[in-house]
């Protein structure tokens, strides 16, 4: 039986306020199998998070079923058996071990509840689900229809996940971005050739907006904020009359002036200079996970297993005031993405030279 818990252990911040929780009198704790999946797009991190989760339940003596390919290995009862050994030596490996997908299926709630009946034939007591909001939606609905404990851990590039300050796989991704924006801009300073680099976020500019201001680009186009590209003209026009050789303008895949092929066309022709356009694509989602996501990573999986183990559900392990904290799922699927930082953008121009 769910209950709803009050507010606790993280200073008054709002969005801890309505974490379910096992009555113990009624509910058959202590759990002894879990099941864990990776849903949405991969983000570095995801490996090092499925390692704590399972070091952890492995510790308390539970058993952990690691569902393939998200949502779709959990619908047809696909999962690979994870136990220490299965999860050492990917700390360091971007990806995840147990693959990952968008699930259609899934958004249709007898599908969902055929799921559940056979994720409890086979003993499993509780999910964790890594990945972004559109996953913790799934994750919530099994939840709220079936009764099933669930906890979230952050799993995206794109940092717009409600309620953490970081999502696990933003900062290597920004840090591939930055290295990549760094090495074009040695063949822009050596060709005088400008640069339009585009950067994921279909719908958030946080890679953008921190990547620009960090790789010192002399302009950022991102979906939050309305593409001015004459004062982007302008701009590139002073500066290149005042004898500046390199420039890199980022782009969010996701901005409403059509990615860095449109803008590059539209800046480049009316600057009537030579331009080219990098596009990083996936290229962003890969690669070894920085000490820092590692951190996270390792930390949300330890807390997102503690917490079902204490009889804790319907939470997130979020990050806030620097720290790893428990959300509340349902806040974070009810409200809106949150915005990135736009003071980066006027950061970025300020210091574009
Ligand atoms: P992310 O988790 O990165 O936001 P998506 O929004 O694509 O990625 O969601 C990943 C998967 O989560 C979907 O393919 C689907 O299986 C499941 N999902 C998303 N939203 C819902 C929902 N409202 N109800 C049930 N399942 C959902
Ligand atoms: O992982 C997040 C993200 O990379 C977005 O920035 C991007 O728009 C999207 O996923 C692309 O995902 P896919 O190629 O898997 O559809």
């Amino acid at each position: 039986m769910l209950r709803t818990a009050p507010s606790a252990g993280n200073g008054g911040q709002f969005w801890h306020s309505a974490v379910a929780v096992f009555t113990p009198e009624t509910d058959s704790y202590p759990v002894k199998r879990l099941g864990i999946l990776t849903s949405g797009g991969d983000a570095p991190g995801m490996n090092a998070a499925l390692r704590a989760a399972v070091r952890t339940a492995t510790t308390h003596g539970v058993t952990v079923a690691g569902y393939l390919d998200g949502y779709s290995g959990f619908v047809a009862g696909e999962f690979l058996e994870l136990d220490d050994r299965a999860v050492g030596n990917i700390i360091q490996r971007g990806g995840t071990l147990i693959g990952t997908s968008r699930c259609p299926e899934f958004f249709d709630p007898a599908v969902r509840r055929a799921a559940v009946e056979q994720m409890r034939l086979g003993g499993v007591e509780g999910l964790i689900v890594v990945g972004g909001d559109g996953s913790f939606r799934g994750g919530l609905a099994l939840q709220e229809e079936c009764g099933v404990p669930v906890a979230g851990i952050t799993g995206t590039i794109d940092n717009d996940v409600y309620g953490t300050e970081e999502t696990i796989g933003f900062d290597t991704a920004v840090n591939t971005a930055l290295l990549a924006i760094d090495q074009v801009r040695d063949t822009s300073q050596s060709t005088g050739m400008m640069f339009f680099v585009e950067v994921m976020g279909r719908t958030s500019g946080a890679i953008a907006l921190h990547t620009a201001v960090a790789g010192g680009a002399a302009g950022v186009v991102v979906p939050e904020a309305r593409a001015e590209i004459d004062g982007l003209i302008e701009q590139l026009r002073g500066s290149i009359e005042r004898g500046k050789r390199s420039h890199i303008i980022v782009v969010a895949e996701g901005d409403e002036a059509g990615g860095a092929f449109a803008v590059g066309e539209q800046v480049g022709r009316a600057l009537n200079h030579e331009y080219r356009v990098v596009v990083l694509g996936h290229i962003q989602r890969g690669g070894r996970p920085t000490l820092r996501d590692r951190i996270i990573a390792s930390e949300a999986g330890a807390m997102a297993v503690e917490g079902l183990l204490a009889g804790r559900s319907g939470f997130m392990v979020g990050r806030q005031g620097g720290k790893s904290v428990e959300v509340s799922l349902a806040e974070v699927v009810n409200r809106k993405h949150p915005t990135a930082d736009l003071n980066l953008l006027a950061l970025a121009q300020k210091l574009s030279g």
